[in-house]
């Protein structure tokens, strides 16, 4: 069982899914967010996870004294993979070297189409007829890393980037666990 930290910055719905998922690669030690206020925190709590917060505002512009906070509460709880959930800060190449091979994120699009922000948006307007998730590793460019695994659906007439969302919203939940199992057993 690899000891996984998610890191997280708002909901937390593909954390529950993370925690919920019934499978003996992975177990999810400890709950990191950026944001004192995340819900993910309380989901983290209801099951018995450790869950921190660890406020990058104090910060201010160093994202590197930010990230070497995050980096130590990792190292002393003996993390050996970070997945990232919805986690809303960019990574400094110091904390990417730092764990590099050992970061997964989600992201909500077919990449490597739509890296950034606004996919559900940017997947309409481009007229695809299909939309979808990925998780793939974190490396210094933003959504760039190897993929671990996809999953897509239709596009359908009506679709706004809400109905995107929300329907691939639980196409993630399903995705993200198989992936970041697949992705546990793959380290050595
Ligand atoms: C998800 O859509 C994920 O793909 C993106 O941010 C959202 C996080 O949602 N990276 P949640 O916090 O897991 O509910």
């Amino acid at each position: 069982m690899k000891r996984v930290a998610v890191l997280i910055s708002g909901r937390g719905s593909n954390l529950q899914a993370l925690l919920n998922a019934k499978q003996d690669a992975y177990k999810v030690v400890l709950v990191i967010s950026n944001a004192p206020n995340a819900e993910g925190l309380e989901r983290a709590r209801q099951a018995g996870v450790e869950a921190i917060t660890i406020d990058h505002r104090p910060f201010g512009k160093d994202r590197e004294a930010f990230e070497r906070e995050v980096d130590a509460a990792l190292r002393a709880r003996n993390i050996e993979i970070v997945a990232l959930a919805g986690f809303m800060r960019v990574l400094t190449p110091f904390f990417v070297r730092a764990w590099a091979g050992r970061v997964v994120n989600i992201h909500p699009s077919l990449l490597p189409k739509y890296p950034g922000t606004n996919t559900h948006k940017r997947a309409l307007e481009a007229g695809d007829c299909e939309h979808g998730a990925t998780v793939h590793l974190v490396v210094e460019d933003v959504d760039a890393g190897d993929i671990v695994g996809q999953a897509a659906m239709t596009i359908e007439p009506g679709d706004t980037p809400q109905t995107l969302a929300q329907r691939l919203l639980a196409i993630e939940h399903d995705l993200y666990p198989r992936c970041l199992a697949q992705f546990a057993r793959s380290l050595t």
